[in-house]
């Protein structure tokens, strides 16, 4: 099929692989020149795994392509993507002028058979105002659709090619059957298709992030309990994960949760619930977004305890992305625990496998990707994100002024650690040292 992808940050740069992977014919557009430069010389303009590669695969085979704007080609394409950002608005909604100017662009040159998919997360209730202003551009009712994504980054590749399941929300068939043609190798594999009316497709993927970031909130609501009564959360989760009704995923308790859509999908989403009416059907939401800011607190907190004053201690943060395997820096915890504690007088260190090149201002911070240098004369280290790299760090590797380390995603072998000489702090537990 004919295909065009707009808006190539994480989520679109990774469907236009995908779906050129799958063998369909890709235009990709994006408004930002340097990512349009970097895409075209076959290099994906931030960190996820193998997608660089299976960029160059599809490069190569022609069928995916690059441009800046619409044209008669890109017009043609039997379904449209629509991948712009959706980011949080000062007052929590999330802002959706990037989908309405890109859908508006797009309604000057579509063609009546063509589908237009959204895969942004908007609020509740934006498909129907867009279907509305598209129709009015277009001159003819355009066929609109949602079709939330779930992919994380880190695995997004992966996800793409191997969802859990497909979501569609639509008001016509017409536009469901050409969904599922684009998707057919992935629906042959036995993948879920979900056929949903437009409001609960809208719903579906706010509601699995609440969802996930209730569950992580959880276990730190639990860590805070365990730290005043002095028990340890690590084996609370894992002694209620044997549950199944409960599960393991998502229990470790730590630093909590960042990124570009966990944080602002809650909040865009306690606001539309507000404006709905029905604000407080999601007033626990409130609550999950608190604990979850509290977390770095507690990290500062037990910053302070463990130096005294921060004037003159020099602290060193492994990991600056919001998650392993990733370089984005969105709403990340770790991040901002360093920027906290710098702005309280410390030496802050950063170090990140690849995070470091995406820090575009680092401020006061101290940016290092050698860590043995990195490490030389900290009176502190603080692990904050969690780094296959960190989890298997030698503590030996690490030549301190002072072996004292906050293990802020309860990753370490705290027995290893504490042979090394060192005295481990960790979010829940009350370790002995
Ligand atoms: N990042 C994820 O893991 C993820 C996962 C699922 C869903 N989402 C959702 O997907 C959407 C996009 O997220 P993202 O993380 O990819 O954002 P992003 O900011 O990385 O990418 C958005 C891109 O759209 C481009 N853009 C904006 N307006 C445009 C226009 N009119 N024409 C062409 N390009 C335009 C921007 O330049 C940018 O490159 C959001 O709604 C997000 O919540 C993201």
């Amino acid at each position: 099929m004919r295909l065009t992808v707009i808006g190539l940050g994480y989520l679109g740069a990774t469907h236009a692989v995908a779906m050129a992977k799958l063998g369909h014919q890709v235009i990709g557009i994006e408004q930002d020149q340097s990512k349009l430069e970097s895409l075209r010389q076959g290099k994906i303009p931030f960190h996820e795994p193998g997608l660089d590669s299976a960029l160059t695969e599809v490069l190569a085979t022609g069928r995916l392509t690059f441009q800046s704007e619409h044209d008669s080609q890109s017009s043609s394409a039997e379904i449209h993507f629509i991948c712009v950002g959706t980011p949080q608005k000062e007052s929590g909604e999330a802002d959706t002028s990037y989908v309405v100017s890109a859908t508006k662009q797009l309604a000057k040159h579509l063609k009546p058979e063509s589908v237009v998919a959204g895969k942004s997360t908007i609020p509740v209730g934006t498909a129907a105002k867009l279907k509305h202003q598209m129709s009015e551009i277009a001159g003819f009712p355009v066929h609109l659709a949602w079709n939330p994504e779930f992919l994380r980054e880190g695995t997004a590749l992966e996800d793409s090619l191997k969802p859990d399941r497909i979501v569609v929300g639509s008001w016509d068939q017409y536009s469901v059957e050409k969904l599922k043609e684009a998707y057919q190798p992935i629906l042959e594999t036995g993948t879920p298709f979900l056929s949903l009316d437009v409001e609960t497709a809208e719903l579906v993927k706010v509601a699995a992030n609440a969802f996930l970031a209730t569950k992580i909130s959880f276990i730190n609501a639990m860590a805070e309990i365990a730290e005043a009564a002095g028990a340890d959360a690590v084996a609370l989760a894992e002694a209620i994960g044997h549950d199944e009704r409960i599960g393991k995923k998502f229990l470790r308790s730590g630093i909590g949760f960042g990124g570009g859509c966990l944080p602002k999908d809650i909040r865009g989403f306690i606001a539309r619930a507000e404006e709905l009416g029905v604000g407080s059907s999601l007033d626990f939401l409130k609550d999950v977004d608190q604990i979850n800011l509290r977390r770095r607190s507690r990290v500062v907190e037990l910053a302070k305890q463990e130096l005294g004053t921060l004037a003159n201690k020099k602290v060193l943060v492994l990991g600056i992305s919001f998650k392993p395997d990733s370089d984005d820096l969105r709403d990340s915890p770790s991040l901002e625990i360093a920027r906290r504690l710098s702005e309280l007088g410390a030496e802050v260190v950063i170090h990140d496998p690849v995070a470091l090149a995406a820090l575009k201002e680092p401020g006061k911070l101290k940016p290092e990707q050698n860590l043995e240098v990195a490490a030389k004369d900290a009176d502190l280290v603080i692990l904050g994100t969690e780094w296959k790299e960190y989890r298997d760090l030698e503590p030996a590797k690490l030549k301190v002024k002072s072996k004292v380390i906050i293990d802020g995603r309860n990753v370490l072998d705290v027995k290893k650690w504490q042979l090394a000489g060192w005295k481990v702090i960790a979010l829940g537990r009350n370790i002995q040292n």
